[in-house]
């Protein structure tokens, strides 16, 4: 059976997720933000984000499919959602549950320019570092892991455990 090690709990997370949300409505007072988020991991993420935040956004959602192993990207990824809103010219920051080797995002930024947004960042609820592998800057992080598969709040191995409340280290 694997076993679920607790990492973050709710109360934890809504902590880490508040202080991120906090930074992010001082940086871009007075701007037109439009938060993306990466489809599936990042549902919960950023609909607990959003209800943080003190300035108006607007979102939208891409998604993407890496194919190879279960527990790592392959760097072989493919859209299969566009975005639909509008981004020329406005400050998009990229919402995503966990930044792993980095070649997700560094696609995604890529493909975001050719919208020619003003400005795109980065916001990931974890940031793991053990196999990092593109160079990205993760400019807004709530919470910084070594190592490991985590599990829950949104984030899936084979599908399963996106529906916990909790983050927790997959060990199988
Ligand atoms: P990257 O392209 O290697 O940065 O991979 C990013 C994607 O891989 C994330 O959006 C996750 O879907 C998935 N991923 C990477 N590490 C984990 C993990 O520890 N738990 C769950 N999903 C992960
Ligand atoms: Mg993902």
């Amino acid at each position: 059976m694997p076993e679920l090690i607790p990492v973050l709990n709710k109360n934890d997370i809504d902590k880490i997720v508040a202080r991120v949300a906090r930074k992010i409505s001082s940086d871009y007072q007075d701007q037109e933000l439009i938060l993306i988020g990466i489809l599936n991991g990042a549902f919960v993420f950023l609909s607990d984000l959003v209800r943080h935040l003190t300035i108006p956004v607007k979102l939208d959602f891409i998604r993407v499919c890496s194919y190879g192993s279960s527990d790592s990207s392959s760097g072989n990824i493919r859209l299969t959602k566009e975005i639909e809103i509008d981004v020329n010219n406005k400050d998009v920051l990229l919402v995503e549950d966990i930044v792993d080797t980095g070649l997700t995002l560094s696609y995604l930024i890529d493909y975001l320019k050719t919208f020619n947004p003003k400005t795109v960042k980065i916001c990931a609820l974890l940031d793991k570092h053990e196999r990092r592998n593109a160079n990205i800057k993760v400019h807004y992080a709530c919470h910084e892991v070594a190592e490991g598969f985590l599990v829950g709040y949104g984030l899936d191995y084979n599908e399963d455990y996106r529906y916990l409340a909790g983050i927790y280290h997959l060990k199988l």
